[in-house]
């Protein structure tokens, strides 16, 4: 199938500098995509586009490269909005009985299907998941990924300690669970596979081993875990490993970092470990709604960024309370304004697309509009609802327009999602 999308069309060609980098990206007003079989064959302005082909015509609105949520738990669906807990107790009292049910692959099916219908309906196109402990829940994901087509990356989590029994695996379990979905998944299709140690609290060093392994066994994988998200867990997990010299170094220890390494949190660094994250050129996933919703604290993009660390954001549902981006990155602006920070618009909307793809080495499948890349789309509206609509009554600029998406905007401002070319927002 062959067919031309016409609106102004935003893409990032690297990140911006400041808020006024405008030579960051390109945009052209009255502009194409042409896409076929599934992937971006031109994009211009549309008066210069080959005729002849069908047309569907977007303007006014934008159109941009598809989302991508770099950190979030399939299994917690259920889980948002469960009241009045730190860290520990959210994940004993609420979020492990959870994940407990994902046993049933039935179970899973069902919220196959409701998270994908969420994720598309909120213009992410490239979802970063963990699964429950069950092998089972890692086929369900993947199986309607695949049904969907789909670009997603995700694992079944590795704990064999302190979690209730229905969530426990066993060192060999683990391998051999992992080893059978990596065989089954990874590089099928458009599913990538991300080995997933949940975190060192729930893993014992015999398993950290199994996973460093796995890492070892698979570099085109990627690996996925929790860092330094709350001040009790840095305790306990330094209370479980005291051998090392910070939670960081546990992960170090069993060689589990580097550029596929996706660290969600890194809200309470030391300078030891800000140096080996940017040394070992692992990822920061930074959640700004999770974090705020739990009460962890406030991720420093600043630092972070200028010690030299990637960065990339995520929703993390369901600590996390949207599955849009649009509200992540409002609650990213808030968290950077409670430490005096900026957070520009373009810088936000960067992160989303092209920031987010090279953090997961994707740059060239997706996150942009450049001719080659899977055609993964987004068509937003900045006025998609009275308020908008009158505040953007006042805005003149291009920057200004995504700070009211960002600032107002949920899944009601994505008109379409396109996966792979074909039309997908349920
Ligand atoms: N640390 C270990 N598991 C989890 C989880 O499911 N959510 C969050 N926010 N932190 C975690
Ligand atoms: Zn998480």
């Amino acid at each position: 199938m062959t067919n031309i999308l016409r609106g102004r069309v935003l893409s990032f060609t690297r990140q911006p500098e400041n808020a006024d980098d405008h030579a960051s990206y390109t945009y052209i007003e009255d502009g194409a995509i042409l896409v076929s079989d599934g992937l971006i064959k031109a994009v211009g302005a549309f008066d210069e586009m080959l005729s002849g082909v069908e047309v569907v015509d977007h303007r006014p609105n934008l159109l941009m490269a598809g989302f991508i949520d770099t950190h979030n738990h399939f299994p917690q669906m259920q889980v948002i909005g469960s009241y009045g807990a730190q860290l520990l107790d959210w994940l004993n009292n609420y979020t492990f009985p959870a994940e407990t049910r994902f046993v049933d692959r039935t179970h899973a099916d069902r919220i196959a299907v409701s998270y994908f219908d969420e994720m598309l309906r909120n213009g992410t196109t490239t979802p970063v998941a963990y699964c429950s402990v069950h092998k089972a829940s890692a086929d369900a994901y993947f199986a309607e990924a695949e049904r969907r087509n789909v670009r997603a990356l995700g694992g079944k989590v590795l704990m064999d300690r302190n979690a209730p029994d229905g969530l426990l695996d066993t060192p060999q379990s683990a391998y051999d669970d992992t080893k059978a979905l990596i065989e089954k998944w990874h590089g099928k299709g458009r599913a990538l596979y991300a080995i997933s140690p949940r975190f060192a609290i729930t893993s014992t060093p015999d398993q950290m081993e199994v996973a460093q392994a796995l890492v070892a066994e698979n570099p085109t994988c990627y690996m996925q875990t929790h860092l330094s998200e709350n001040h009790d867990e840095i305790a306990y997990t330094m209370s479980l490993y005291p051998e090392h010299p910070d939670y960081l170094g546990i992960y170090e220890h069993y060689g589990l970092l580097g550029p596929r390494a996706l660290l969600g949190h890194c809200i309470h660094l030391n300078d030891r470990e800000r140096s080996v994250m940017a040394d070992t050129a692992s990822v920061a996933v930074f959640c700004p709604t999770s974090n705020l919703f739990i009460g962890s604290g406030l991720f420093n993009e600043e630092r972070t960024r200028q010690d030299g660390v990637r960065i990339a954001v995520a929703t993390d549902i369901g600590g996390g309370t949207s599955y849009s981006m649009f509200r992540t990155m409002d609650e990213a602006y808030k968290v950077c304004q409670l430490q005096n920070q900026n957070l520009p618009p373009l810088y936000a909307f960067y992160l989303m697309t092209l920031g987010n793809a090279k953090a997961l080495g994707l740059e060239a499948e997706i996150g942009t509009l450049e001719v080659g890349s899977e055609a993964d789309i987004v068509v937003l509206d900045a006025s998609a609802t009275p308020a908008m609509a009158l505040r953007m009554e006042t805005v003149t600029s291009l920057a200004e327009e995504l700070f009211v998406l960002q600032t107002l905007g949920d899944d009601r401002s994505v008109v379409e999602t396109y996966v792979v070319g074909m039309a997908a927002k349920p």
